[in-house]
């Protein structure tokens, strides 16, 4: 099984951006993590990170008939791009979004996520492990 993890903008300042909401750890190590884990769970993955939401839709339908699930945390897109919750929606692949932060005890803009009805389930405000229990779901989920 292959699975698709993306992570969308500011998310490569993981580390140095707002530690006391996204914690110390950078997103490189948190794919390390991941990748430790997916070798555990006998799943390939493959990550993407991009600030820009054209990317980001060029990848998800690139998963198209070559991947089985999309783990996603869209950042800030999460509360606005519509474009993104259609690209989730047209290559229906099993996708379970993720946030480190509890986005609904946050400001009132991010309460709202227009990507959570186009996925599996959302899981937020675990840190470095909403990304590890979101892959052992969308695991559990593609069984
Ligand atoms: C985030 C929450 C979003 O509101 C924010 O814009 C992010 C990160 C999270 O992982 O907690 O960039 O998706």
């Amino acid at each position: 099984k292959k699975v698709l993890v993306i992570n969308g903008p500011n998310l490569n300042m993981l580390g140095i951006r707002e530690p006391g909401v996204y914690g110390t750890v950078s997103l490189s190590v948190i794919i390390q993590g991941l990748t430790e884990l997916a070798e555990v769970l006998s799943v390939e993955i493959e990550s993407f990170q991009s600030n820009h939401e054209g990317h980001i839709i060029d990848k998800i339908h690139e998963a198209f008939g070559t991947k089985d699930g999309i783990l996603i945390n869209p950042g800030a897109f999460t509360h606005y791009s519509y474009a993104i919750r259609d690209a989730l929606s047209s290559v229906q692949l099993p996708t379970v979004e993720v946030h480190l932060s509890n986005i609904h005890k946050r400001e009132e803009f991010r309460h709202h996520s227009v990507t959570a009805p186009v996925v599996i389930g959302q899981i937020s405000g675990f840190g470095v492990q909403s990304y590890e229990l979101g892959l052992r779901a969308l695991l559990t989920h593609m069984q």
